[in-house]
């Protein structure tokens, strides 16, 4: 895509923009209001008018605010927060009991079998990292077999794998045609485990996990899902699947503390080293020689994150509490309303890996003719007040197979949005598209920025705007 000099006159301050703070007459239909409250619902922010406005955060597959619930509930258990597995106090033995019934809760929500492990971990990455840790040896120190893993995935269901003895297939353009090209690979080699996205994080598309755990089973190999988008969006059943790991992160599932976890099967982590030697991972150390403590401990080396894990229990449990149904329900009203929103304006183009793909999450991603993504993703920050996710979305060769070499725009929604954000985004693109900006961008330091933006970041957060470490460097559009 060309580089785009947008020369736009600045806005005069007392432009009006439509009112989405008006809350429309009480209604039932899905999607008018959130399926539950989240916190940060009616955060005010700057434009670059100098006006506020309601943001509308549409970047829920980066990270989804906390839910109302998961904030409660940390307020009531901060004053018992202690060390964890180390103490005899009452906060301490407070704080182990909750740490083990988080345990409980997580092995409860992914419909875990009896004999599966949990173990919490920083986030999905981290627990990837763990499993790729766990796949048994050769006498060598080799994986004994090969991981195997789709070109569409998230760098982190990808870059783990490649550290030993791994294989890829490349998607067809039916999920039909994946699946062939799948049980081909496992049919000509075997593999020790077959590394699958639950969910595309790029464009939302739900894959055939029943069929996949099938021909993986049959041809000898474990499975991991990787379910850092599956997990926010659909109910997951271990057992019901048959799926071997599973892997997913705290803060997609509502619960912003830095945890993760990876479920699933002992053998593995029991039997291999401990992934973060340290306190708590042994049962006996002498100067000469470890007795290590099993699997979950034995990879949970030094202080448990207690209120990570809380959190990440307390989100599921309120997802699992919902009615059956209503969060697809919900965010499928959503995700048709902003797909076919967009679809409809000349100049917008989705994007989609397969031609058959039967369901997807609340997840899409598009361009706009004309205007690089992290240009649109700017403005509708600094004129509208809508936050979306552009770039590369950790996911380079998929990106690269959707010939969108230089990114994509993402919007995302969960269970806070409401039509009204979806609305409020289509709207902003479709006025882009017909008068342009209002304002003038350039870019600084690989980023598309208002130029002489007066947008502030409150003092706590002690930074100028968009100035603290510009764009990650695997996520620019562009190279820099
Ligand atoms: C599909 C998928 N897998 C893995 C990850 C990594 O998650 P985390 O950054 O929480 O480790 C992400 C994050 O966006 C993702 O979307």
């Amino acid at each position: 895509m060309p580089l785009i000099d947008v020369q736009a006159e600045r806005c005069s301050p007392d432009i009006v923009l439509p009112s989405y703070e008006d809350v429309s007459a009480p209604t039932d239909a899905v999607g008018v209001r959130p399926l539950l409250p989240v916190v940060g619902a009616n955060l005010r922010v700057p434009l670059v008018t100098g006006q506020e406005t309601t943001y509308a955060n549409l970047d829920y597959a980066a990270s989804a605010p906390c839910l109302e619930e998961v904030a409660a509930h940390l307020t009531e258990v901060l004053p018992y927060y202690a060390s964890v597995h180390r103490g005899a106090g009452y906060a301490s033995q407070v704080s182990t009991s909750l740490y083990e019934n988080a345990r409980a809760q997580v092995a409860a929500f992914v419909g875990a079998r009896a004999d599966d492990v949990v173990v919490f971990t920083r986030n999905t990455t981290d627990a990837l990292n763990l499993l790729a840790h766990c796949v048994p040896t050769d006498s060598a120190g080799e994986r004994a077999g090969d991981v195997l893993f789709l070109d569409i995935e998230h760098h982190a269901n990808l870059l783990p794998w490649q550290r030993g003895r791994h294989r890829y297939v490349v998607a067809g353009t039916t999920q039909r045609a994946t699946l062939v090209a799948l049980r081909a690979e496992l049919a000509a080699r075997p593999a020790a485990l077959l590394a699958i996205t639950g969910a595309s994080n790029v464009t939302g598309e739900v894959l055939p996990l029943t069929e996949i755990v099938a021909l993986a089973h049959e041809a000898g190999a474990r499975v991991v899902l990787d379910a850092a988008q599956l997990a926010p969006h659909r109910r997951i059943d271990l057992a019901a699947t048959g799926v071997d790991y599973v892997a997913f992160s705290g803060h997609k599932v509502y619960a912003p503390l830095g945890s993760g976890v990876l479920v699933g099967r002992r053998d593995w982590p029991d039997e291999a080293p401990a992934y973060l030697p340290g306190g708590g991972a042994v049962r006996e150390v002498t100067l000469t020689g470890t007795t290590w403590a099993s699997a979950p401990q034995r990879h949970e080396g030094g202080t448990p994150n207690v209120l990570g894990a809380a959190a990440l229990a307390r989100a599921c449990q309120v997802l699992a509490d919902l009615p059956e149904g209503a969060l697809e329900e919900h965010e499928e009203a959503l995700r048709n309303r902003l797909a076919s929103r967009l679809d409809a304006l000349a100049g917008v183009w989705l994007h989609q890996i397969w031609r058959d793909s039967p369901s997807a999450i609340g997840v899409v991603a598009f361009t706009v003719e004309g205007y690089e993504p992290g240009f649109v993703a700017a403005y509708l920050s600094a004129e509208h007040g809508i936050g979306v996710r552009d770039g590369k979305f950790c996911a380079h060769p998929l990106l690269s197979r959707l010939g969108a070499q230089a990114g994509t725009l993402r919007a995302s929604v969960g269970v806070g949005t409401t039509l009204r954000d979806v609305d409020r985004l289509a709207d902003a693109v479709e006025r882009l598209l017909s008068v342009g900006p209002r304002w003038e961008y350039a870019r600084v330091e690989g980023r598309w920025t208002p130029v002489g933006d007066p947008r502030t970041a409150p003092a706590w957060a002690g930074a100028t705007l968009g100035s603290a470490g510009g764009a990650s460097p695997c996520e620019s559009g562009t190279t820099r």
